[in-house]
């Protein structure tokens, strides 16, 4: 049917009729906040180019999470910042580490929030590469172990994901090994398995202290231009084990996120990266954008793009509104 009898207005007239037509809706289930943990104590370091985000130490923890797990999120990730770097990243997998605390508090505060790790070692290298060096090289398999250990000990805490994001060749696979060796058979890995080298990253450097000391990311994250390569990242991540695979960042890759979705039946995660938040953020306060329609609009077409799950900067305020029906 065709214009005059078929008019798509028809069923745009009223917000009702919208509503019972809608294709894509965003739910608090599809949301994971991202956290950054600092050592030390009553500490709640604003991040500046971003902000509403901020440091906190592990003892401000309890109140945060109380609020997340009541607003209905489902999920945390923990980043963490320690006190000490070096060459190895050492700190990463210690056991009395800043995430592995984080950790062991979240799941005595809210046993029922899923509890995610990020596991990499840029915020815990004085070099600030996500693996050990070999020269001014990244190697490869040699970071390989010291992943599987930080993924172990970050089980050991009671993380239920843990999500390595450092593109290492095969580290999924290392990681699912090692964890059922040490009788983690239940812990599920998050995979970042189409990870880009992307500007949008700086502010999270900023909230993270991971910037690299020399050069940059571009030999182990993928080169934008590439998409049919994010198929081959993530069939790989799916053979080694993954049990959900995520897309990163979200929204200048959504046909990324729409290949992979319709290419494999596994979840699929998106991250709403740091600078993706504070492009909104910065334009909303000078007033040039209405922040409440322009976060909604973003997540939904990331959800829309086929993202089962959104890692957002913006998770509770996305789970307030949703609550005040005010969307
Ligand atoms: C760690 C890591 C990064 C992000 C998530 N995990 C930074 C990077 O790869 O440099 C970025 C998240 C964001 O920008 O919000 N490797």
């Amino acid at each position: 049917m065709r214009y005059p009898e078929y008019r798509p207005r028809r069923m745009r007239r009223t917000e009702n009729l919208r509503r019972m037509i809608r294709e894509t809706r965003l739910s608090v289930d599809d949301l994971i906040y991202p956290i950054f943990v600092i050592e030390g104590e009553n500490i709640k370091n604003p991040v500046p180019s971003m902000p509403g985000v901020f440091q906190l130490s592990v003892d401000k923890l309890v109140e945060e999470l109380k609020e997340i797990s009541n607003l209905g999120i489902p999920a945390v990730i923990f980043f963490g910042i320690p006190a000490e770097k070096d060459e190895r990243g050492s700190e990463a997998y210690a056991q009395s580490g800043i995430v592995q605390r984080a950790v062991k508090v979240a799941k005595e505060t809210c046993p029922d929030l899923v509890v995610i790790t990020d596991v990499c070692l840029c915020e815990y290298t004085s070099h600030g590469h996500c693996g050990i060096l070999k020269g001014r090289e990244v190697d490869n398999d040699a970071t390989l172990e010291i992943l599987s250990r930080v993924a172990i000990s970050h089980a050991r805490a009671g993380a239920d994901i843990v999500a390595p994001s450092d593109m290492m060749d095969g580290r999924v696979g290392v990681i699912r090994k090692a964890l059922d060796e040490n009788g983690f058979t239940h812990t599920a890995i998050m995979a970042y398995s189409a990870k880009y080298c992307s500007s949008f990253y700086g502010p999270f450097r900023e909230a993270a202290d991971s910037a690299p000391q020399f050069g940059d990311r571009r030999s182990y994250q993928m080169d934008p231009p590439n998409a049919l390569e994010a198929l081959r990242e993530v069939q790989l991540d799916i053979e080694e084990g993954a049990d959900i695979v995520m897309v990163k960042p979200a929204l200048a890759y959504l046909d990324v996120i729409r290949l992979v979705r319709e290419n494999f039946d596994y979840p699929v995660a998106a991250y709403n990266v740091s600078g993706e938040y504070s492009m909104i953020k910065a334009a909303s306060q000078k007033g040039w954008l209405d922040e409440r329609r322009v976060v909604m609009e973003v997540l939904t077409s990331i959800k829309r793009a086929g993202a089962d799950l959104i890692l957002t900067y913006f998770a509770k305020d996305v789970a307030r509104w949703l609550k005040e029906g005010k969307v």
